[in-house]
């Protein structure tokens, strides 16, 4: 048979949705990526059809499931996803989007009903997409995920025993960071000159214009967002969830968080307990939390430096793993002082990873605690 499938356009859906409009009845939208479907998105697209007189899927483009979800993803084109996508009964239209998220087609489209997937609440809803929806006056429903079905069990399964697979050789890192990349560049710099023989799976930061994410971009690495909420310290549960998503899919062996300034909770916690390393600007049990260089200049320290530690429940108290020393000089401010503790951060956190992976704890989930 001729391949003469094309999705639909914007405009299409548009007037889908009026046509809809004017006999009174519903256009239901949802979003993702669909790269391999199963049981659990066919049931959850019946639901969500369930919810409207007609549905269309809004499919995330190449290279925003890339943006989302790491480089050896989707695993089939856009045009295949929309093609399958197409061909089932719940799906009335498919239209391919090219953005991490779907605001811009919900402003455009304004369809009368969003469904979302999972254990989001209406709160935890990205902030962007959840005002364009309330602006539309569009109805938001969550509907259960279902369990036991998912794309990333599905890979993983079926990656399961292949000695080729990322992860067997080189440790595979996820480095996480808010601010100005500084850590990320030296990790990128020892894997370079083989002074770390690790690779760096996804780099993810809750910063979208940071330093960091723009040192991840420039060398090739895939620069994942994760909108953290409100709170600059903590993680809302959406997000702490995200954040275990994108490290699951990616088969990550040792979390790196590199200034990555707000706190992991669960899931990450329990999952890569004993394989989550911070890099933090003192010597610790010294100064944990924030401002730790102007803390040692108001105590009168003499000498500050880095830890890198175990990451566990408890905030910079986890196992210390390797430390560097600096003087405090006189006349320090927080700036010139965390300045020298970072060029020490620069060694000791690829040098302390390698060390790691010589000791032969590179194998998923047999790292030590
Ligand atoms: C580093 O000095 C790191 O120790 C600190 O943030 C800085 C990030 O610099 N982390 C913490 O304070 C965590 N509590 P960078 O973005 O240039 O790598």
């Amino acid at each position: 048979m001729p391949d003469d499938y094309n999705p639909a356009t914007v405009a299409d859906v548009r007037r889908l949705r009026d046509t809809l409009e004017q006999q009174g009845k519903k256009l239901v939208f949802t979003n993702g990526c669909f790269d391999l479907l199963h049981a659990g998105h066919v049931r959850y697209l019946e639901q969500a059809r369930a919810l409207g007189d007609a549905m269309v899927v809004a499919l995330n483009s190449d290279q925003s499931v890339r943006q989302l979800k790491g480089p050896d993803r989707p695993l089939n084109p856009e045009h295949d996803r929309a093609e399958v996508m197409s061909a089932l009964r719940a799906v009335d239209a498919v239209v391919v989007f090219d953005d991490e998220r779907a605001t811009a087609l919900i402003e455009a489209i304004r369809p009368h009903v969003y469904a979302k997937g999972g254990d989001y609440t209406v709160e935890s809803l990205n902030r962007e997409e959840r005002a364009a929806l309330e602006s539309a006056g569009t109805q938001i429903c969550i509907l259960p995920l279902v369990p036991g079905r998912s794309t990333t069990k599905t890979i993983n399964k079926m990656q399961a025993g292949d000695s080729s697979a990322p992860g067997s050789g080189l440790l595979r890192l996820a480095v996480l960071g808010s601010g100005a990349g500084s850590n990320l560049r030296a990790i990128i710099a020892a894997i370079q000159s083989n002074t770390l023989r690790a690779e760096v799976a996804i780099t993810l930061s809750d910063q979208a214009d940071s330093g960091f994410r723009e040192i991840a971009r420039t060398a090739g690495l895939p620069a994942l967002f994760v909108d953290g909420g409100d709170n600059p310290r903590r993680l809302s549960d959406a997000a702490q969830k995200e954040i275990f998503e994108h490290l699951e899919r990616a088969r990550i062996d040792v979390v790196v968080l590199a200034g990555f300034m707000r706190i992991l909770k669960e899931p990450v916690i329990s999952a890569y307990a004993g394989r989550i390393v911070n890099v933090h600007p003192s010597l610790l049990p010294k100064f944990k939390g924030a401002n730790a260089p102007q803390l040692a200049i108001d105590e009168g320290e003499l000498e500050s430096g880095c830890t890198v530690h175990l990451v566990t429940a408890e905030i910079d108290g986890g196992r210390i793993l390797g430390q560097a020393k600096v003087p405090v000089k006189l006349g320090d401010t927080a700036e010139t002082l965390h300045a020298r503790i970072k060029v020490e951060e620069h060694k000791l956190l690829p040098h302390v990873l390698n060390e790691w992976r010589e000791r032969g704890l590179s194998v998923r989930g047999a790292v030590a605690s």
